[in-house]
């Protein structure tokens, strides 16, 4: 009975370190910049045009497409869009 008890509460103890550890990977995900977002994700198919290359509509358009492709999360894709677009 006790030892059920104390394995029961280790495994309690290791679910929430795996929930702990999940959130600060995604933590360190949403402290990045869009800047940054651009410059790690943008280049690893082609070149990236740079901010002015596109108006402010146009990224919105061509990131939402670059989202599907890259495979960014809605955040990710938001934050580069406004860093795309301040930079006009
Ligand atoms: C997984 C690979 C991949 C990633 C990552 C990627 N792209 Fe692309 N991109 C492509 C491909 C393939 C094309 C051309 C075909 C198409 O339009 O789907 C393209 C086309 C483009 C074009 C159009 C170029 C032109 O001359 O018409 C722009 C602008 C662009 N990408 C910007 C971006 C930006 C900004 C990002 C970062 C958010 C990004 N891409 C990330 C694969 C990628």
């Amino acid at each position: 009975m006790k030892t059920n008890i104390i394995i029961s509460v280790m495994v309690a103890i290791f679910i929430a370190m795996i929930i702990i550890n999940s959130c600060n990977v995604s933590q360190k995900i949403s402290e990045k910049s869009g800047a940054q977002l651009w410059g790690e994700t943008c280049i690893r198919c082609h070149n990236t045009p740079p901010p002015t290359s596109y108006s402010d509509a146009q990224w919105q358009t061509v990131v939402t497409h670059m989202k599907v492709r890259a495979n960014l999360t809605d955040e990710e894709t938001k934050k580069i869009v406004d860093f795309l677009q301040t930079a006009n």
